[in-house]
């Protein structure tokens, strides 16, 4: 199979449901010219859309990001969001939080979203330590070999319908390699394995094809 289809498929879905406005076709260009280290990892347009309807679908107020980059799934997902809604993003990379601020701002949505600034596993104990936060849905897009350990955490922060999202987890297939000493298929063998068994949850993972390298996500939602 021509694997091309997939690619202009997705641009056929994204012209129908996800049409991007200038900021958000803007953003990958903001990377490169801001020098990011992973200019090419936000996730695609129809998978912004994709999150804007699980957000309605647990009527989210309050959403947890792992993982800003430049601001694009956090853009879509604060634009899911009823007026007082809010999107706390976690990203360790400050010349990122710089681009990401600079493309919220201009997305006029700096009010709906509050980037912390420091080590995911750190900022998910402090949110905790806080004590005030249940959020009704969280996106994992971090590092993949703490997975596990953000999972139990976000979940400690969650309520009985939270929607939970775990980003690229199938790897490019990389997931069934029964030998890999690679950290990041490691950590998601290891957090997919953890999450079939959680009794907290109904779980499952989507494979994805299209504009983005072959991956999945995985999408649990708290019993
Ligand atoms: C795949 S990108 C996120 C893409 C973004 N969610 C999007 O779709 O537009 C992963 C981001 O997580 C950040 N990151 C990686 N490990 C981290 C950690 N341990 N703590 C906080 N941020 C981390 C990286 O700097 C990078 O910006």
């Amino acid at each position: 199979m021509d694997n091309s289809i997939f690619e202009k498929t997705d641009h056929y879905i994204n012209s129908l449901f996800a049409p991007e406005e200038e900021v958000l076709s803007g953003i990958e260009q903001s990377l490169l010219d801001g020098n990011s280290k992973m200019p090419l990892g936000g996730i695609s347009a129809n998978q912004g859309k994709l999150l804007q309807v699980l957000a309605k679908m647990c009527n989210a107020k309050t959403v947890l990001e792992l993982g800003t980059l430049g601001g694009y799934s956090t853009i879509w997902l604060a634009r899911a969001l009823p007026a007082g809604g809010k999107v706390i993003t976690i990203e360790y990379d400050e010349n990122n939080v710089a681009i990401a601020k600079a493309n919220i701002a201009k997305a006029g949505l700096t009010d709906k979203i509050e980037i912390r600034t420091g080590k995911a596993i750190d900022i998910l104990q402090q949110l905790k330590a806080e004590n005030k936060h249940t959020f009704d849905m969280v996106f994992m897009d971090a590092d993949k070999p703490p997975y596990t350990e953000y999972f139990a955490l976000a979940l400690s922060m969650s309520r009985p319908g939270t929607i939970i999202v775990a980003d690229n987890v199938v790897r490019n297939g990389k997931v069934l390699e029964e030998n890999s000493s690679d950290p990041a298929v490691l950590g998601v063998q290891r957090f997919n394995k953890a999450l079939s068994k959680n009794k907290a949850v109904t779980a499952t993972i989507l494979q994805m094809v299209g504009l983005k390298e072959y991956d999945g996500m995985a999408i649990a939602v708290v019993n």
